[in-house]
C-alpha cells in the first residue's frame, strides 16, 4: 500500500501520517514514512525528539549521484538510499526529504532529481507500506510516481476551506494519474461536524478522527501522536480497513 497524505496546512496531515504508520506497524507491516512537506514535522509526530537530518543535506552524495556544476542527471541511481538513510522510530522507518520541489515540480536542480527519484523508487519498486506526508500541492509527485500511488488520503476538517483545498487536490490528482482520492475527516467534535462534513464532501469518508485532547497535548509537548488513547485507535482501524477494502 502506497499512500500520500494531502490537504490544507494545519488539517492534520502529519498527525494522520504518523497514526497511519503506527497502525501499519501494529498490523505487522513494514512501514516507510516519508516527510516530503517543506514544513517538516512528521518526525516529531512519530516521536523523534531531535530533528532528523534531511536527505537534501547530503550534498556530496547528491552531487555524486545527480550531478553538479550545471549537469543534472534526471534519473540518478538511488536504490541503495532507502536502506542507508533512514531513522527507525517506534518501528517506523522514517525518511525526511527537506523538500525543494520549487517551481511547481519543474525544478531540474540535482536536489530535486535526487529526491524525486527516491520517491519514485519507494513507490514503484519497494514492497513496504509507504506513507508520504505531503503538502497541498501534489504536482511534484509527477505523473510516473502518481501512477504508482495507490491513493491520496485527503485530510479535511470541519471547515469549508479545507474542503475547497481537497477539491483542488482532486483536480490535480487526475492530471498526474492518481486514480483514487479518499477523504479522512479530522478534528471532528460531534454530530453537527459529522453532518457538515458528510454533506460537504458528498462521499463516504474513510473515517472520522475525533478532535482529541490527547493529540493536542502531544503536539504541545512535542511528543509522539498517541495511537492508544481514547477513540483514536478505533478510528484508525476503520480508516485502515476501508483503505484496504477500497484498494483490493
Ligand atoms: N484529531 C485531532 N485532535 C486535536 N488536535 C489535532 C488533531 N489532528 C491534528 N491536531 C493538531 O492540529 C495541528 C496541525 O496538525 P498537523 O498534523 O501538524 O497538520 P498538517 O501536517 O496538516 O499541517 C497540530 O497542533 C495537531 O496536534
Ligand atoms: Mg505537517
Amino acid at each position: 500500500m502506497k499512500v500520500a497524505v494531502v490537504g490544507k496546512g494545519g488539517v492534520g496531515k502529519s498527525t494522520i501520517s504518523a497514526l497511519l504508520s503506527a497502525y501499519g506497524v501494529e498490523q505487522g507491516r513494514e512501514v516507510i514514512a516519508i516527510d516530503a512537506d517543506p514544513d517538516m514535522n512528521l518526525s516529531s509526530c512519530l516521536g523523534v525528539r531531535d530533528q532528523v537530518t534531511p536527505l537534501i543535506k547530503l550534498e556530496d552524495l547528491i552531487a555524486e549521484r545527480a550531478g553538479g556544476g550545471g549537469m543534472v542527471k534526471l534519473n540518478p541511481r538511488v536504490s541503495d538510499i532507502p536502506d542507508k538513510f533512514y531513522e527507525k522510530v517506534n518501528g517506523v522507518k522514517l525518511m525526511v526529504f527537506g523538500t525543494v520541489w520549487s517551481g511547481g515540480g519543474g525544478c531540474t536542480c540535482p536536489e530535486n532529481a535526487f529526491l524525486r527519484q527516491i520517491l519514485n523508487h519507494l513507490i514503484l519498486d519497494r514492497d513496504e507500506v509507504v506513507v508520504v506526508d505531503m503538502e497541498a500541492g501534489i504536482e511534484h509527485l509527477g505523473r510516473g510516481t502518481g501512477e504508482g500511488v495507490d491513493a491520496l488520503v485527503a485530510v479535511v476538517e470541519p471547515d469549508r476551506r479545507s474542503i475547497e483545498t481537497k477539491l483542488r487536490i482532486e483536480e490535480l490528482a487526475e492530471d498526474i494519474g492518481v486514480d483514487n482520492v479518499y477523504t479522512v475527516c479530522n478534528k471532528v467534535r460531534g454530530e453537527a461536524d459529522r453532518e457538515f462534513l458528510l454533506d460537504a464532501i458528498e462521499e463516504k469518508p474513510l473515517g472520522f478522527i475525533p478532535y482529541s485532547e490527547e493529540i493536542r497535548k502531544s503536539s504541545r509537548n512535542g511528543e509522539k501522536v498517541p495511537l492508544n488513547k481514547g477513540q483514536i485507535r478505533e478510528s484508525m482501524k476503520e480508516v485502515w480497513s476501508d483503505l484496504l477494502t477500497n484498494l483490493s
